[in-house]
């Protein structure tokens, strides 16, 4: 049974499989007849549409529970919802706040479990993120990515998916804000050799990506006047993108925050491709459930 709770599940061919899955013109209905459960704590605009429409080209059927309807832990334990979700579906999707429950449905889970969203990890972002890269440059490997901002779960997952596809990763944060000791020793036992640095220009310089996501991430709301205090001169602004390649484009996850993280002259600018990166991710969901869905298929033709 295969699970994708972070990017590090993979490997380089994995990635490069579901990317050229993502290709696909006429996906097989994989899902025809099945559900797929879609689990969220927090709220979601992409994440939620994409995985219900990647679910409905394949044939299946999304599901969206709220977090607070099932009471997790409290009407029901995880255990549990995720035994009882795993009787009527193919896959369990699930945002959360704490990775350690993804982890717990894992542990009883029948079906696939797939990170919608954790504290520690963004894995359905960082393969949108490397789709919409390959398109814009043919290919990534020999690609250098500048992330400016908070080493947080995208940025985690985002440098796990770059390292394993031969692009190049700097990190610009500021003190205290940037990779744990152990983030970097995970990082680089998959390959992962980020440069981190406390000045966005050393990130940014001659990079071909510029990356950046919120300062305040779902969850730390009561930190947000300090982290903006903190991050001060992380603006990802048309001085900072002058320093990129001459071909460098933008991206951001999203949602964004046009003054804090980024100007708004940058994510609104020739050089943004946050909407087609937004698109992404649902051609990059509906190649993940693919995937795992030819290895379930190989899981119940073993003998
Ligand atoms: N980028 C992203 O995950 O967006 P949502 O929080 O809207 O799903
Ligand atoms: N780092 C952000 C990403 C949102 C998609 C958060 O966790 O809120």
């Amino acid at each position: 049974m295969i699970h994708l709770l972070d990017i590090d599940s993979l490997t380089a061919n994995d990635v490069s499989r579901i990317l050229n899955l993502a290709d696909d013109p006429s996906p097989f209905p994989v899902l025809a007849g099945r559900g797929a459960a879609l689990l969220f704590e927090k709220p979601s605009a992409r994440t939620r549409s994409a995985l219900e429409m990647a679910v409905v080209q394949l044939g299946g059927h999304p599901i969206y529970i709220s977090a607070s309807e099932v009471g997790l832990d409290e009407r029901e334990s995880v255990e549990d919802v995720t035994r009882v979700l795993a009787g009527y579906n193919a896959v369990i999707g699930a945002r959360v706040f704490d990775h350690r429950i993804l982890e717990r449905m894992v542990a009883v889970s029948g079906v696939p479990v797939v990170n919608l969203l954790s504290d520690r990890a963004h894995p359905t972002q960082a393969l949108a993120d490397l789709l919409t890269m390959r398109a814009e440059f043919g290919q990534l490997e020999g690609l250098t990515l500048g992330y400016v901002g908070d080493a947080n779960n995208v940025a985690r997952s985002l440098a796990l998916a770059a390292g394993l596809s031969g692009v190049a990763v700097r990190v610009a944060s500021p003190r205290g804000y940037g990779f744990s000791e152990s983030d970097l020793r995970d990082l680089r036992r998959h390959g992962c050799e980020p440069v981190q640095v406390t000045n966005p220009r050393e990130a940014v310089g001659g990079a071909d990506v510029v990356y950046t996501d919120a300062w305040t991430s779902m969850g730390q709301e009561t930190q947000a006047e300090q982290r903006r205090r903190d991050f001060a001169g992380f603006t990802v602004n048309r001085a900072l993108m002058s320093d990129a390649a001459d071909s460098a484009v933008f991206m951001h996850c999203l949602p964004a925050h046009r003054g804090e993280e980024v100007e708004a002259a940058v994510i609104d600018g020739p050089r943004s491709r946050v909407w087609p990166q937004a698109a992404n991710r649902m051609h990059a969901a509906r190649a993940l459930l693919m995937w795992l869905s030819s290895h379930d298929e190989d899981a119940r033709s073993q003998p």
